[in-house]
């Protein structure tokens, strides 16, 4: 191994982001050798101990992408001050006890939501830069008309802006109506909202698809861990 900056080892850790990590370090909590770490400083761990908090840091062999069913009641933190249902207690966290979740789901929203240990990769696919496309299924009340679609697909006003232009297809319409909406921003509750604005309020909402990659074969509740093939998958 050859020394790397601090930051990078933290995130490679998966103790936090490269930026985060940043602010660990500026803060005081981490050490070289038992001296306290200045931001920019680069450490070998083949030859130095690096610890955050007293405790040593090591980097896994091997990160891991795990890919979750959520169900609805759970929320997307690995831990919640308010003790409601949280995703990690479905995770296999004594194996990969540095998982952390990769974007966001609504507690009231189902589906795919990934999970990895490596702070890089979770940087990359949660940046809106990077544009990964979201397909939503949204079941909402009310008739659906082409319409409404040609509004989602040019754009929706909503308190914080203008929302981007969006994919949107009608799969049925009726007293409800199910509409596949395509999104790469990830504004709190935008397909709710986006909805709500349309006047079609979701009655129930999951996530199919992040980039390429589906739900396909993997039942609610559960999870599967990601082949490389897999995370070619998810990057744009
Ligand atoms: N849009 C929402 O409204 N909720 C989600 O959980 C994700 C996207």
């Amino acid at each position: 191994m050859s020394e790397e900056r601090l930051q990078k080892i933290l995130a490679r850790a998966g103790i936090a982001s490269r930026r985060a990590s940043e602010e660990l370090i500026e803060s005081g909590r981490v050490t070289v050798n038992g001296k306290v770490a200045k931001l920019g400083e680069k450490a070998d761990l083949a030859r130095d101990e690096v610890a955050f908090d007293g405790e040593l840091v090591s980097v896994p062999d091997k990160h891991v992408v795990i890919a979750l069913n959520k169900p609805v009641g759970y929320v997307s933190a690995m831990k919640d001050g308010r003790s409601r249902k949280c995703a990690s207690e479905l995770l296999p966290m004594d194996a990969h006890p540095s998982l952390f979740h990769v974007g966001r789901l609504d507690a009231d929203t189902s589906g795919l939501l990934l999970f990895t240990t490596d702070g890089e990769l979770g940087n990359r696919l949660a940046h809106p830069s990077h544009e990964v496309m979201k397909t939503y299924v949204a079941r909402v009340k009310g008739c659906v008309s082409e319409d409404d679609i040609k509004r989602l697909e040019e754009g929706v006003m909503l308190k914080d802006g203008m929302t981007s232009p969006a994919q949107a297809r009608l799969l049925s319409a009726g007293r409800a109506s199910v509409v596949e909406l395509k999104i790469h921003e990830g504004r709190n509750r935008q397909v709710r909202r986006m909805m709500e604005a349309l006047g079609h309020p979701v009655i129930s909402l999951q996530r199919v698809a992040i980039g390429n990659l589906t739900l396909d074969g993997i039942p609610e509740g559960a999870w599967r861990e990601l082949t490389d093939e897999d995370i070619q998958l998810l990057l744009p």
